[in-house]
């Protein structure tokens, strides 16, 4: 049957899911299978029902592919989707309630307080301590996402997430090293060290720059990544997460892991992690996304 890949959207990541998109269609259509791509910022969901595909493949990025609103309209259609749910995917769009059930479960992630435009910036500070990172709660690629040095830096930083988001968080920076692991099926690839000389994995460091080092093998002992994996598919079936996608952790200088979010839809460019990942396992980007699409007959 025929599969539409959708892409692009609305979202602040649209740029990010236009390449997304158009790779998955292109391993797609190499490997013969009927795909099209389609754009829902051009036709809404009636285009999309008019092409009467048999399976959706998911390269939307953020609000309105990302986050549960897509899935359940695909769910009423009765269109299989790649990747998560419907709950799966509102909970990991929003990092503040991911970290609730984290939390309930007793899964390490850093402590955060939300944020309101009279929040006591003092406050905030004594309880987080600096640096201090604030997020959108719903946004991805690093979007509208600042660390933060001083308490009178904070209110700035508040006001720059609130440009793409209602609800901003703060949440304890963990000084240390960033790790991603990628998730395909019930398989656990290997995790990658993301090191960023000088800065911050922000995003002209994940898709602009040449400079962004991806240390693959990640260069933690066996049976420490062993740990990393175990905790990363816990966080990913914490929430519901089915399919595939992609679990960011942070690791303390006393050797401690820290959950920081699930992505349930990552990115699939050209400098992505998922896909390199999967290459380092053997599974190259034309296998990895016909693994993908087979997660929709599950
Ligand atoms: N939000 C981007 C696409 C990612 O997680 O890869
Ligand atoms: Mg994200």
């Amino acid at each position: 049957g025929r599969v539409a890949v959708i892409y692009g959207g609305h979202s602040a990541e649209r740029e990010v899911s236009l390449k997304s998109g158009a790779a998955v269609l292109a391993a797609l259509q190499r490997a013969g299978v009927d795909a099209i791509g389609y754009d829902p910022a051009d036709g809404g969901l009636v285009g999309l029902e008019a092409l009467a595909p048999d399976r959706v493949f998911i390269a939307l990025h953020g609000r309105g592919g990302e986050d549960g609103t897509l899935q359940g309209a695909l769910e009423l259609l009765g269109i299989p989707y790649t990747g998560s749910g419907v709950l799966a995917s509102a909970l990991g769009m929003d990092k503040q309630r991911t970290k609730l059930v984290w939390q309930a479960l007793r899964l390490p992630t850093p402590e955060s307080v939300m944020l309101g435009p009279d929040a006591d910036w003092q406050a905030v500070v004594e309880r987080l301590g600096l640096p201090l990172i604030v997020k959108p709660v719903h946004e991805g690629s690093t979007l509208g996402i600042s660390i933060v040095d001083s308490a009178e830096a904070l209110a700035a930083a508040y006001r720059e997430a609130a440009r793409f988001d209602a609800r901003v968080m703060a949440e304890r920076f963990i000084q240390g090293e960033e790790y991603t692991v990628s998730l395909l099926g019930d398989e656990v690839l290997p995790a990658i060290r993301v090191e960023v000389p000088g800065g911050f994995y922000d995003y002209d460091a994940k898709y602009l720059s040449n400079d962004t080092r991806y240390h693959l093998p990640c260069g933690l002992p066996a049976a420490e990544e062993a740990m990393l994996a175990e905790l990363s598919r816990e966080a990913f079936l914490a929430i519901g997460a089915e399919g595939w996608g992609r679990v960011d952790v942070m690791r303390d200088g006393a050797g401690r892991f820290w959950l920081i979010e699930v992505n349930t839809s990552p990115g699939m460019t050209d400098h992505s992690l998922v896909p390199q990942s999967a290459a380092h396992a053997g599974i190259d980007f034309e296998a990895l996304v016909l693994r993908i699409l087979a997660t929709t007959l599950a």
